[in-house]
């Protein structure tokens, strides 16, 4: 498994044409087009005296109006006018790829490429290459400042990218810069209405659906997207910026991210594309060689919930949610079930009072009072289970890296490959945005200590996914979200139960979201009085399909799974897929979801709606032809409503084929979850 990312399935790479024409005079406009493989999608460039502008047609429609590219340099005029281009080179690229683990194991990679080399005139000339590529499913442009003389050190001021989008469209959209990163709940207005806003950002076009976001984030701070004044269609890059204003510090040669557009007839085709990762690098050969078999995707519990639904304390004392008895619950009950990991917050020095309010005081080698993590790991292990880590930093990061090796020296000796980290604070180090460069780069040295100390990486409160995971493959999943916490703990804010009608549109199409989905219990009012979890039990399971992510957290208590029935969909469900299809869905109204576990025949299905009761026929022929399945229904009972009747579910059995067509009910907030067990 862990050196299939090599095995070459088909392909072939096709150098098409390298032309070093002439350089243009300045004084004309260069054109140049490129479309994507099956010819639906077209970018035209043109290099103008005043300035670089892009513009981007899907199906003979204009989506993106000319734009403009460029650079602002700290100190210097900016980078992507007057230039002259000195060279051009187009290549196609088709080929499969494996991916070790995740939603989809062969992804074809497909695009024709643009290198334009652009250099200036006149006395101290700078040079800039745009990188374009075209896919089936969308853009990607990338800026490139090779090596060179009069450009070594600096500072990126701006980024000058432009999407002048064609019409007014409905924009699915997170406003940016505010205290809680992502964690809100995304906005619906026209694009004439957005702010600020972070990307993935979703739009919904009169004949097209369209997604913005980035690839391959790395040394370089994240983007979000501003609106160009009130009242227009015109959205500009606004790199999330230092304390002082610097948005990028860098040397040549460098490379941004790529800049994703997306484009599909619908909304729901957009959650079949493969862009994002597409635009990451593989992984390095010295990282293929590495042993690998510690990467595991799979499904977790932990000493979490109760936490946040007040039961239990992450503080030492009577409260305490971390102790050695507890710990043991819960590796009791996993070992009984399909469950390889148990998360325990709390369990390390540090964690006092109000942790989140202060300076960090964690220390990461050191357990709690109460719990013997030596004798957990050693219990775990002889079970079949194994320990989730858990660093917590409190957004200090200059405190945690003087103990990052040394933390994750600590799990690799105890046998723990996997971690759970987590920068609650409205500010890193108390001035820095949680997307800006400086977090960047701490998050990759992150997941490159975690990898050498073979652990996996699951983050809280980062920069939001570009794709790395296909670089970096012990970088599993991430949050980035609103998650199932802001329906437990306090503030009392919870969810709205359209929620997770949304995200999978919009921060899903950038990678895995650590959702923390399976709450079976709906009555943990006496702390929390005033929230709850806006579903019904069945759209709680469903979760499991809909939301991708390749370690899945199984978030109630042990004693709430005890006996039920409807944990044996838990139990069964997979978090490694050989294939995906996103079938139905709009935007903030339903969802439906299939795909087919990596190791059987099996498929499942996820279904679910907003506040807003629905039926809806699916067909299965997503099914293998010939075969014979056993559909294991676990849907809403009679009279389920997320707000008065959350736990009325039914369990139903009946034989299909892909010639089929599956009738769903889906109550208020509800859900639909299938295994179609081959027979
Ligand atoms: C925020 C995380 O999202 C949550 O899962 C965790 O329990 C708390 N931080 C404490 O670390
Ligand atoms: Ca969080």
């Amino acid at each position: 498994m862990h050196n299939s990312h090599l095995s070459i399935v088909l392909g072939f790479a096709l150098l098409l044409l390298t032309s070093a024409s002439k350089a243009e005079p300045a004084k004309q406009t260069a054109r140049y087009s490129l479309q994507s493989p099956d010819q639906q999608l077209a970018l035209q460039l043109e290099v103008k005296p005043e300035g670089l502008f892009y513009s981007v047609n899907y199906a003979g429609r204009p989506v993106v109006m000319p734009s403009r590219l460029g650079l602002k340099i700290k100190g210097q005029a900016a980078l992507g006018s007057g230039l002259k281009v000195v060279q051009t080179r187009e290549r196609e690229y088709n080929q499969d790829w494996q991916q070790p683990w995740g939603e989809q194991q062969t992804i074809n990679e497909h695009y024709r490429e643009l290198r334009v080399e652009l250099a200036e005139t006149g006395a101290k000339p700078r040079q800039l290459t745009l990188a374009i590529r075209a896919f089936n499913d969308g853009i990607g442009l990338r800026y490139e400042v090779p090596a060179q003389a009069n450009l070594q050190e600096f500072v990126i001021e701006d980024e000058l990218t432009e999407f002048v989008l064609a019409e007014n469209s409905h924009t699915w959209w997170l406003p940016a810069y505010r205290n809680w990163g992502p964690e809100y709940q995304y906005l619906r207005s026209a694009l004439s209405s957005v702010d600020v806003a972070f990307t993935p950002i979703t739009l919904e076009a009169r004949h097209y659906a369209l997604a913005i976001h980035e690839a391959a984030l790395v040394n370089y701070a994240s983007m979000t997207l501003r609106l160009v004044n009130d009242n227009t269609k015109t959205l500009k890059v606004d790199l999330v910026p230092w304390p002082n204003g610097d948005k990028v510090r860098t040397a040549a040669p460098m490379q941004s991210p790529w800049r994703t557009i997306q484009v599909a007839p619908k909304a729901i085709d957009l959650l079949n594309s493969h862009l994002t990762l597409n635009l990451n690098e593989a992984p390095a050969p010295e990282n293929l060689k590495a042993d690998n078999s510690y990467i595991k995707p799979g499904k977790y519990m932990g000493i979490w919930w109760e936490m946040h639904i007040g039961e239990k304390d992450w503080s030492p004392g009577p409260k305490q949610g971390a102790t050695t008895a507890r710990a043991k619950e819960y590796i009791d009950f996993a070992a009984q079930h399909d469950i390889s990991g148990i998360l325990i917050e709390g369990w390390n020095k540090g964690w006092e009072g109000e942790w989140w309010q202060r300076k960090p005081t964690f220390i990461f080698d050191k357990p709690v009072d109460g719990l013997d993590l030596e004798e957990v790991t050693r219990y775990a292990r002889d079970k079949g289970v194994e320990i989730i880590g858990h660093h917590e930093t409190a957004a200090g990061v200059t405190y945690y890296e003087q103990q990052m090796d040394a933390a994750f020296g600590y799990y690799e000796k105890l046998g723990i490959h996997s971690v759970k980290m987590g920068y609650v604070g409205t500010r890193i180090d108390g001035d820095q945005w949680h997307h800006g460069q400086y977090m960047v780069n701490h998050f990759q040295r992150v997941v490159d200590t975690a990898a050498r100390h073979k652990v996996m990486v699951n983050a809280h409160e980062t920069v939001t996914d570009t794709g790395l995971r296909r670089t970096y493959p012990n970088l599993m999943t991430r949050e980035c979200v609103r998650g199932m916490e802001y329906n437990g703990g306090s503030p009392d804010t919870g969810n709205m139960p359209d929620h997770t009608t949304i995200i999978p549109f919009t921060r899903g199409l950038s990678g895995p979201i650590d959702f923390t989905p399976g709450i079976f219990n709906f009555d943990y009012k006496k702390h929390r009085p005033y929230n709850r979890v806006p579903s019904t039990l069945a759209n709680q399971l469903a979760l499991y399909v809909v939301i991708y992510s390749p370690l899945q957290m199984v978030a109630d208590l042990p004693e709430n799974y005890a006996g039920h029935p409807a944990f044996q969909f838990i139990d069964d469900v997979p978090t490694d897929w050989k294939q995906s299809r996103a079938l139905q869905g709009e935007i903030g109204e339903y969802l439906v979801i299939a795909r087919q576990d990596k190791h059987s025949p099996d498929w499942y299905l996820g279904a679910i709606t907003n506040q807003d009761a629905r039926k809806l026929e699916v067909k299965l022929d997503f099914l293998a032809p010939k075969a014979r399945y056993e559909a294991q229904i676990y849907r809403d009972g009679k009279d389920a409503d997320w707000e008065t009747n959350p736990e009325a579910y039914e369990i139903k059995r009946i034989n299909v084929t892909a010639k089929s067509t599956l009738e769903l009910d889906l109550k208020p907030g509800g859900g639909t979850a299938v295994r179609f067990k081959q027979r």
